[in-house]
């Protein structure tokens, strides 16, 4: 059976099963989804994805309770991550956002450019971006130097998911959720030209 969301039918989900209503909590049965011209199956289910996350929020209580870290969630694509990871940080802290465009040239450091930019102060303080996937590096390279030039003491990155054999940079993530192949995938924040961030699990290019 397909579900279509919206009139311009720019998503179609295949459901297992012979229900013909939509329903939302049952999302994670989903085997298949079409965004656009692809057709994508599930790689990473949202369980998986939440015990990754329980893991990644016990890191940082342990390690920065007393660090008073101001989080930044790199928009678009961590918002997913950075809400379901916010609810388990149980030290104090206080999160902000920024939205960039990262530009790959031909140098390997590369360039970011900030659509939405900082409001804090972060001269002194622990800052800890929040990225839904680090790739190149090259987006979370040039945050980190950004963040270092403006006088943080430290800056640390969390990422749900690293694909170690692309990133280039010199800058490492911290805390990871999972490490991935280098594969293109979508849902949980990430997109396929702006679609499939609303996903709840996390799907791969089907074969
Ligand atoms: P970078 O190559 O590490 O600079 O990654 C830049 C951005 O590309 C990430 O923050 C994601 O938003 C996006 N990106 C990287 N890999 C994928 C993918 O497999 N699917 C969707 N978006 C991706
Ligand atoms: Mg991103």
């Amino acid at each position: 059976m397909q579900i279509i969301f919206g009139v311009d039918t720019y998503i179609s989900i295949v459901l297992r099963g012979s229900d013909h209503t939509y329903h939302p909590e049952k999302t994670e049965k989903m085997a298949k989804v079409k965004i656009l011209d692809k057709e994508f199956e599930t790689s990473i289910p949202e369980a998986e994805i939440l015990k990754a996350i329980d893991g990644v929020a016990a890191k940082i209580n342990s390690e920065l309770s007393d660090k008073n870290p101001l989080f930044v969630c790199v928009l678009n694509g961590a918002f997913m991550f950075a809400a379901d990871l916010m609810k388990r940080v149980t030290i104090p802290c206080q999160i902000s956002f920024v939205k960039v465009a990262s530009y790959s040239g031909t140098s390997t450091t590369g360039s970011v450019k900030q659509l939405i930019g900082f409001n804090e102060d972060v001269k002194g303080r622990t800052v800890v971006l929040i990225e839904d996937i680090v790739d190149t590096g090259i987006t979370i390279e040039g945050l980190v130097r950004q963040v270092e030039e403006m006088g943080a003491s430290e800056v640390k990155v969390a990422t749900m998911l690293f694909k170690p054999a692309s990133c280039k940079a010199s800058v490492k993530p911290s805390y990871v959720g999972m490490d991935i192949p280098n594969a293109f995938i979508v849902g949980y924040g990430l997109d396929y030209d702006g679609y499939g961030r609303n996903l709840r699990d996390i799907y791969k290019l089907a074969e």
